[in-house]
């Protein structure tokens, strides 16, 4: 009898053991902190990992280096991670460290920003926003803005100008080309100065200033994120003129500042691209561990925000 209740404890435990997921060790290689988004973004992934005990995350920031993030990558490989996270600072360039990761095989899985589509079959699945799509947003909501405030009869030029992300990133490519698509519904709109602020304040402030200083015709901005806008912000303030009212402002992200940007009326409109991607990613590599098939595209679902919703949204805001 005693033999075969320990027999029986035996079993149990096996079985209870067999069922408790595997440790795994997860590399997370971010490529810096150049906005409020990105903050967000980090500690959404660290929280998310690092709540969860059956895990280890290896964070790597690469402050804004693509060295740094091969770097960080060979570095897991050599740790044999499970799983390697990965925001692409630009889309080119991680062939061959992703060549090696697959050869290692660890799978990647790319948080926010993709790589080149010939590398794509490199990763296993990408989550984050539709870039493209958020170009189109900013492009749709200016064109029924300025229709509803009668500031545009098809015919008078619009003068547009354009701060750029980090030339040869993802969101850079992806939301210039959206806005271009609704661009072509009106012929009288022109991007008169488009030039990189590479997802900054200070950039955002400087090449504004300069927009500025060259040209007394700008009608409206439309910055690839939040942070350039911001700093764009205080440059038209500082050259006596009335942000959202005497140019037209248009950005991505919808961050609290931004918000706080459009209550104040300096800012029009946001188009939302959420950071919180930490729940997303903890999700897709659990289900790898169990042994799931992860789609190969998880996307995040988003909205727009303008003056006449933000003073409502402000205090919900999460980052
Ligand atoms: O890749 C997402 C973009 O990167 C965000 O729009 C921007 O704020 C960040 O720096």
């Amino acid at each position: 009898m005693r033999r075969f209740l320990l027999s029986l404890a035996i079993a149990l435990f096996a079985t209870i053991a067999s069922a408790a997921p595997k440790h795994w060790v997860v590399g997370f290689s971010q490529i810096g902190s150049e906005s409020e988004w990105r903050t967000a973004d980090t500690i959404s992934v660290q929280n998310a990992f690092n709540e969860d005990p059956t895990f280890t995350l290896i964070y790597s920031d690469a402050q804004q280096k693509q060295e740094n993030q091969i770097k960080a990558v060979r570095s897991f490989i050599a740790r044999k991670v499970n799983v390697i996270l990965f925001t692409a600072l630009v889309e080119t360039g991680y062939g061959p460290v992703l060549e090696e990761a697959k050869k290692a095989g660890i799978p990647v899985v790319m948080i926010d920003r993709d790589v080149q589509k010939s590398d794509r079959h490199l990763r296993l699945t990408i989550m984050g926003s539709d870039f493209v799509k958020e170009g189109e947003k900013a492009g749709t909501w200016l064109g029924d803005y300025l229709k509803a405030k009668g500031l545009d009869d098809g015919t008078k030029p619009i003068n547009i100008v354009e701060l750029q992300g980090t030339t040869g990133s993802a969101p850079a490519i992806d939301r210039k080309t959206g806005f271009e698509t609704i661009m072509k519904k009106h012929p009288n709109w022109k991007i008169t100065r488009s030039q990189t602020g590479n997802f900054t304040s200070s950039e955002g402030k400087a090449v504004m200033e300069a927009f500025l200083k060259a040209d007394k015709n700008i009608q409206v901005l439309y910055a690839h994120n939040d942070q350039m806008a911001l700093g764009a912000i205080q440059a038209i303030k500082e050259a006596g003129l009335q942000p959202g009212k005497d140019i037209i402002i248009v950005s991505v992200d919808a961050v609290k500042g931004a918000f706080e940007a459009m209550v104040r009326g300096e800012l029009n409109a946001s188009i939302e691209c959420s950071p919180l991607l930490g729940p997303q990613a903890l999700q897709a590599v659990k289900d790898l561990r169990a042994g799931k098939k992860l789609p190969a595209r998880i996307w995040t679902i988003e909205g727009v925000f303008d003056q006449t919703s933000a003073a409502q949204a402000l205090p919900t805001r999460q980052y």
